[in-house]
């Protein structure tokens, strides 16, 4: 191993506890592996929130018998923002409108474990992402109503 190799495995190995630190180990984990990022095709129910930071959520949900079967998140904001918006599409899977409606910043929180201080803002842009995606999922079923 030349100085280099060892100079990034080192950096990596750093990155990697301040992570782990930040977000606990679940968090940590879905911060290496941010499952359902990515934008989806006709969603359902879209929700775009801009937070007090200035950072924006994308949350897209797909609906099979009025329940959520699959979703996603897109995010530009921190790390935070995305491991946030990684366990809050998780959490809508197979919840139904009045589920959806329950789902809180808190929960997203108790889902990932921690958040660095001063990030909990974050989770509160998640939250309210899935909320816009419910509201717009529900305006769908009022012009709708045998869907
Ligand atoms: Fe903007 Fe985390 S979402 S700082």
């Amino acid at each position: 191993m030349n100085n280099l190799d060892e100079f990034i495995d080192n950096l990596q190995a750093e990155i990697f506890d301040d992570a782990k630190r930040a977000f606990g180990e679940r968090g940590f984990q879905r911060w290496r592996n941010p499952k359902f990022n990515g934008r989806m095709e006709d969603p359902d129910g879209y929700g775009k929130v801009t937070g007090e930071c200035g950072d924006t959520m994308e949350i897209f949900l797909k609906f099979e018998k009025n329940r959520v079967s699959n979703a996603s998140y897109s995010t530009n904001g921190c790390a935070s923002s995305a491991v946030s918006g990684s366990f809050a599409s998780e959490l809508t899977l197979g919840k139904d409108p009045d589920g959806l409606a329950d789902i809180t910043a808190e929960d997203v929180l108790n889902a990932i474990g921690r958040l660095p201080e001063g990030d909990q803002h974050c989770a509160r842009l998640a939250a309210r992402t899935v909320q816009k995606a419910l509201t717009h999922y529900m305006s769908h079923l009022v012009k709708k109503p045998n869907r």
